[in-house]
């Protein structure tokens, strides 16, 4: 077999065997296949696409490329979720423990962030003390024991999908539906899980910017999930627009706080409660979505979500005070506000643009190698439909750089006053 032939029958637009896929993805991974070679094979793919057997021979052959987590010594249903990413998206945070309160084993891998996307291990780094690297025997024992446990994705998972992403990233090849569904579901596979649920994110602070874009990834997944005998559904939730108030890493952990207390603003409680619910009935706790909607809602006022976030950030070795006392919590030196330069309602706020300012005040990584500072991020003072009137405060910066001009044009920038009203719909779509 040869490489350059699997490139032209790609680039003719026929479908490749498993074989051909599995040649091209093992061969560089190896390194006997050069970059330039899959750069091209990848742009081809981009171009004429996949269909579902090829793309669910590409996830196989990913995940086929490393280790795989075996989570069979856990009992019950283990659920995942995965979100595609987006700006202030503290789900996970809410979810873990929300889901677990219901005796439903949530067995979670997570990445970090990069570019104006965070990542939930760096959020939960910014509480003292919290392991994210567990070995397999203290993840299994504490989803065992708790029914909940978080690790980072180390170790040789998927490395095929590592090389290829890096690749993706420098040669625009990002952006395709049959890479990001073959990406995103070897990692899930590979980790272990028996039922998933993906956020799928639409809009300009996502990678898909139409609604129709997002279904048919979202479909996509959801099939592959189906053909590799994984339950699966995925949500497809609102990204024109950060989430919640809060964009950063430790004021996102006092947002996943205020949530799980009961005090979370709208747009975050639904899009948390519509996944927590989904992986509530595919975890096997109940039958109807509203059901387990209703008994997640009680579950908060109850106070039991709080008491498991406490349990949760206790196991993983972290300083459980902090949900008590927020200001143990990494704090910024400087908070600076951006002011309404008009009168009107806010419209819109770019979602890429509030992740983008984040980052500059030090809250995410420009490069993999970039350490970040946990205290730096975003406080949006007003949200899409609220009233400003001129010189109000819009949003607030906290950073620990005494200068950052720059972060504060962009966040200006990102927002948009109009003398109309402007609401959200936070859930667009359900796939399974
Ligand atoms: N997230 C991933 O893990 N992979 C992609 O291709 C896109 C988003």
């Amino acid at each position: 077999m040869r490489m350059v032939d699997i490139i032209q029958k790609k680039k003719q637009g026929e479908a490749l065997t498993a074989l051909e896929i599995d040649f091209a993805v093992q061969g560089y991974t190896k390194g006997e296949i050069p970059d330039y070679q899959m750069s091209a094979f990848l742009m081809a793919v981009y171009f004429k696409g996949m269909n579902k057997e090829e793309i669910s021979n590409m996830t196989l052959s990913f995940v086929n490329s490393g280790d795989q987590v075996d989570l069979s010594a856990i009992e019950g249903i283990k659920v995942d979720k995965h979100s595609t990413g987006g700006v202030g998206d503290k789900i996970s945070l809410i979810v873990i423990p929300l889901v677990a309160s219901l005796g439903i084993p949530v067995a979670k891998m997570s990445g970090r962030g990069l570019g104006h996307t965070g990542g939930t291990i760096d959020k939960l780094e910014s509480i003292e003390g919290f392991k994210t690297e567990l070995t397999s025997e203290e993840f299994i024992n504490n989803v065992n024991k708790y029914k909940m446990a978080i690790v980072g994705q180390s170790g040789n998972l998927t490395p095929a999908d590592k090389k290829i992403y890096a690749l993706r990233d420098v040669t625009a090849t990002v952006d395709s539906i049959p890479l990001i569904a073959s990406s995103i579901m070897s990692k899930k596979i590979a980790s272990g899980a028996d039922a998933i649920v993906l956020d799928v994110k639409v809009g300009d602070g996502a990678f898909m910017k139409t609604v129709d874009e997002a279904r048919e990834l979202a479909r996509t997944m959801v099939d592959i999930g189906k053909m590799l005998n994984r339950k699966t559904v995925a949500i497809i939730t609102d990204m024109n627009n950060p989430l919640g108030h809060e964009v950063g890493n430790a004021n996102e952990i006092r947002e996943a706080i205020e949530v799980l207390k009961g005090h979370g603003s709208e747009d975050e409680t639904t899009v948390a409660l519509t996944i927590a619910s989904h992986m509530a009935v595919l975890g096997g706790a109940f039958n109807e979505f509203e059901e387990a909607y209703k008994n997640l809602e009680s579950i908060i006022k109850s106070g039991k979500a709080i008491e498991k976030l406490k349990e949760f950030v206790k196991i993983q070795g972290g300083n459980s005070e902090v949900v008590e006392n927020m200001d143990l919590l990494p704090k910024a030196k400087y908070h600076i506000e951006v002011k309404a330069k008009e009168d009107g309602y806010v419209y819109h706020i770019e979602a890429e643009k509030i992740g983008i300012a984040a980052m500059l005040l030090g809250a995410g990584r420009k490069t993999k190698e970039d350490s970040i500072d946990f205290a730096a991020g975003i406080t949006l003072n007003k949200k899409v439909g609220d009233k400003v009137s001129v010189g109000e405060a819009i949003c607030t910066l906290h950073t620990n750089f005494e200068v950052c001009e720059d972060a504060k044009k962009v966040a200006e920038e990102a927002f948009y006053i109009s003398d109309k009203c402007n609401t959200i719909q936070y859930i667009h779509d359900i796939v399974m």
